[in-house]
């Protein structure tokens, strides 16, 4: 993982990231949504794991907006974008999720769609879960090996390379070792529709999510062309997400 790369590129889609996000937006929603089916009555401090433009800090802050929030993301550019897009207080830091420097012990952390990010899912799970307080939970959604699993087929059926990062399967996600804490993750299967290839690839760009796998060989005109020309013989353009809800509990 470049995180340099990562940051930059989600720091330049800060301002056009709501527009084109709608399954992230959704995402954010079902996040919320089982937070509530929990039923938690004692959280007094919750900290955000990229938080992005804020499409979950909203969600969460109706329903805990007496609690103390620490929101993080690792660009300065979409924490300020976040802080503008909030209505209550809270305490904004830069920081890499995976390696967090803050102390906890915290009684909610959550996180949607950034974990995707980290270079080594299961050992950031845990760096974090070790901040959670004894009562406390942390609650996230990532992407899964499905997602994009029609970009992936067209580009392997022309034998072209494949940028795409390599996710985790449902399976693999409920075995991730985390020192003796049990996980339980569940899959829900989102389609999106775009216009063409073209279209679903500025799409990522425009949400910041274009870093490729490391070692990725970026295609020249012609064979984007041919990436283009076989979509186009689909039907639709929809595009699977995969998105993977985690629940871990403190200890
Ligand atoms: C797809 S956006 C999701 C944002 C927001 N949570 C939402 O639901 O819309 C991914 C966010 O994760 C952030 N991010 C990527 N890698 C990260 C890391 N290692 N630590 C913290 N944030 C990270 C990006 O900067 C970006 O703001």
């Amino acid at each position: 993982m470049n995180k340099t790369f990562i940051q930059d590129a989600f720091g330049t889609a800060a301002k056009t990231y709501e527009q084109e996000a709608p399954v992230q937006k959704w995402t954010a929603h079902l996040l919320r949504q089982y937070v509530e089916s929990l039923g938690l009555t004692d959280v007094s401090n919750i900290l955000e794991i990229g938080c992005g433009t804020g499409f979950l800090t909203r969600e969460l802050m109706e329903v805990f907006p007496e609690a103390t929030w620490t929101v993080t993301d690792l660009s300065a550019d979409m924490l300020e974008t976040c802080c503008q897009n909030v209505a209550v207080e809270a305490t904004f830091q830069q920081m890499d999720g995976e390696f967090p420097t803050l102390e906890g012990p915290f009684d909610l952390i959550v996180s949607s769609l950034a974990m995707q990010w980290f270079a080594d899912l299961p050992a950031g799970l845990g760096r974090l879960s070790d901040l959670l307080s004894p009562k406390g939970h942390m609650v996230f959604t990532t992407l899964g090996s499905k997602s994009f699993q029609e970009w992936r087929r067209c580009l392997e059926a022309l034998s072209l390379p494949v940028g795409l990062h390599d996710y985790p399967t449902l399976q693999q996600a409920q075995s991730f070792d985390l020192t003796g804490r049990a996980i339980g993750v569940s899959s829900r299967i989102k389609k999106q529709d775009y216009q063409n290839g073209l279209a679903f690839l500025k799409a990522l760009k425009s949400i910041g999510a274009q870093s490729p796998k490391s070692g990725y060989r970026a295609m020249n005109t012609k064979e984007l062309r041919k990436v283009m020309t076989y979509l186009d013989q689909r039907e639709d353009c929809a595009m699977t997400y995969e998105i993977l809800l985690g629940h871990i509990e403190g200890k």
